[in-house]
């Protein structure tokens, strides 16, 4: 579904962000990209949004590829895909369910059709209740569902998360977490980038472990095939 093929990544002074990296990653696949500041995890992730392109190799996510990608075609990838940031990026000046629809608005969704996928995603991350609240009146655990929500609305294959709990206290942290683990039972691969690696370790999922932008080592998943779905809803302890 995501295929790395030696995809070296140079930005200007000649420092080399991606060195010869391959990879792939499966649809339902949860894994994480771990890795100190700098070593190269969110420019893995904008590849992936097409946001930058490989100097060298090949990108390839469903059936774009990176090496005739046309600029038209990126907004069409891009709606398939759900991103969440660390600093949550959700527009201050509208409501929990205004930032949700909105993502659904831009495609040209009907009114019915956006409130019931509105408030379905809303139900999910557990936030129906606070939808009419602006960004600030949420703690930065909230912000990050209302975030995935966001995210979720349009039914990606794909969530991408770049240091997701970077903004979160522990108790939010263990709850999105949880709900990262819950939308991935239930089918969308994942894919998280983030430096906490005593985070990771406390998780069964695949682990890309990167340094100074190669892929030194690749854990695989200490769940058995199908094991994964069966946890849904389980309680999680990160202690
Ligand atoms: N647009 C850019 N222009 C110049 N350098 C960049 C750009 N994006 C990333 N880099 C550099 O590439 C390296 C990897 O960055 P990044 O992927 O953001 O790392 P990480 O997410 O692991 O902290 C860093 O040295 C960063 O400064
Ligand atoms: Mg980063």
């Amino acid at each position: 579904m995501i295929e790395f093929t030696k995809v070296s990544k140079t930005f200007q002074d000649s420092w080399q962000a991606l060195r010869d990296i391959s990879f792939t990653v499966e649809r339902g696949e949860f894994a994480f990209i771990i890795g100190p500041s700098g070593c190269g995890k969110s420019t893995v992730l904008r590849m992936i949004l097409m946001d930058e392109f490989p100097d060298e190799g090949t990108v390839r996510v469903a059936e774009h590829r990176s090496d005739n990608m046309r600029r038209a075609d990126i907004p069409r990838l891009r709606r398939k895909l759900g991103v969440i940031f660390q600093d949550f990026k959700l527009l201050a000046d509208r409501t929990v369910y205004e930032n949700v629809a909105f993502a659904l608005e831009v495609t040209g969704a009907s009114s019915g059709l956006i409130h019931k996928k509105s408030m379905a995603a809303l139900n999910e991350v557990g936030l129906a209740h606070k939808r009419h609240c602006l960004p600030f009146q949420l703690s930065g655990g909230e912000q990050q569902k209302a975030a995935i929500a966001r995210a979720l609305v349009n039914d990606p294959f794909l969530l991408l998360a770049d240091e997701p709990t970077g903004n979160v206290d522990p108790a939010g942290t263990l709850e999105i977490m949880q709900l990262l683990r819950d939308i991935n039972a239930k089918g969308t691969a994942v894919l998280m980038a983030t430096h906490e690696q005593e985070l990771v370790k406390k998780l069964p999922f695949r682990i890309l472990t990167v340094e100074g932008g190669r892929i030194v080592r690749d854990t695989p998943c200490r769940l058995a095939p199908r094991r994964a779905a069966a946890t849904e809803g389980e309680q999680l302890t990160l202690s």
